[in-house]
């Protein structure tokens, strides 16, 4: 596996260069987003769609996102209709993702069989240069294993792929650090099956959305399985005085035996265990909660993880918080 680092602003398009021809050859580069790093392949070649599956080791049920540099990119593979086309004005490109209507051309492999594709124009400029030099769209899921949590540096992915992977395009840490939103086109209500930095409310300011039940999440087929699990049991406190309870719990955990640790915003003043601090805002929370999960899980055995108000991009925390591990209201 080779790796290259690269300045995320002002990097020389040579340098992304050897990873758009690998990308031309079938082969998996993974690259970052302003979300996640991403493992990808050409989306219109179907065997090189397969290896993104066997090395992640993601079921072949579950659709991949097609990633695109530009706008008459999407007329290729998709068909928005006229809200798709709006949301496309008004969101891309940034952390958002659209179910649409599917073309031919992209094979079933991709889209996992279905009739629709999910198509998404990152803004971080290496991907859109990647994605411009390789000459076609690159499908490309979150670049960690099936069920970890999703990686916001290059040293995550370097962590969970050896050889299979070509290779990696380091530019540093991810911004936002949660994956982009996915709203379904094809229904109206919207229909939001993944939420992320582009929240329900600023969507709503053009559109009419619907929460989606539990059973009408299998249109996501991702968000069936198991995620974003560290080795580490998970435990995460909600309410007023999260902080006294959160020591309180980790006291607990550590006389029954366990090694526990803590993930807190402004943390400063818990001490005695391994502490991560999520930082002063939610901003500072979605970017650094992936990093703090990986790295407490190095060192603990549970982690107890401070929860948020389920508004704004609160709502994409406490939904991959619920997949890593339980929630309790105190
Ligand atoms: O931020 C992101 O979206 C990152 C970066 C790399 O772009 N990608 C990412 O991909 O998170 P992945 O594969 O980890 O998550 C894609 C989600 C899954 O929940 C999948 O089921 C859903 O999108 N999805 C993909 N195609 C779909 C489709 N046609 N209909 C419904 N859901 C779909
Ligand atoms: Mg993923």
């Amino acid at each position: 596996m080779r790796f290259i680092r690269v300045d995320p602003i002002s990097f020389d398009e040579d340098e992304i260069r050897t990873a758009a021809e690998i990308i031309r050859r079938g082969g998996l580069v993974a690259f970052p987003t302003e979300t996640v790093y991403g493992l990808g392949a050409d989306a219109l070649n179907e065997k090189a769609v397969r290896k993104i599956f066997l090395a992640k080791g993601r079921p072949a049920d579950n659709p991949l996102i097609v990633h695109v540099s530009d706008v008459d990119e999407i007329h290729r593979i998709a068909e928005p209709n006229r809200v798709a086309l709006k949301l496309i004005d008004e969101f891309f490109p940034g952390p958002l993702t659209l179910v649409m209507k599917k073309k031919k051309v992209v094979p079933a492999a991709t889209t996992a069989g279905l009739n629709t594709v999910a198509v998404r124009m990152p803004s971080h400029r290496v991907a859109l240069k990647l994605i411009e030099l390789s000459e076609t769209p690159i499908s490309a899921p979150s670049a960690n294993r099936s069920g970890k949590p999703s990686p916001t540096r290059a040293e995550h992915v370097a962590e969970d792929f050896g050889d299979e992977v070509d290779i990696i395009i380091d530019a540093g840490k991810t911004e936002i650090g949660l994956e982009s939103t996915v709203v379904d086109t094809t229904v109206y209500p919207l229909e939001i099956l993944r939420p992320g930095a582009i929240t329900k409310e600023m969507i709503e300011e053009f559109y009419e959305v619907r929460d989606v039940k539990k059973a009408k999440i299998a249109r996501s087929p991702g968000m069936r399985y198991r995620h974003y699990s560290p080795s580490a049991d998970v435990i995460v406190l909600v309410g007023d005085s999260f902080k006294e309870e959160m020591i309180e719990l980790a006291e607990r955990l550590e006389k029954s035996g366990k090694r526990p640790g803590i993930a807190a915003m402004k943390s400063s003043d818990i001490s005695g265990f391994p502490v991560y601090d999520l930082g002063e805002s939610l901003e500072d929370y979605a970017e650094r909660l992936f990093d703090a999960l990986r790295s407490l899980d190095r060192i603990c055995d549970v982690i107890v993880v401070e929860g948020v108000e389920e508004k704004g991009i609160g709502a994409a925390i406490m939904n991959r918080l619920s997949k890593a591990g339980k929630i309790y209201r105190v």
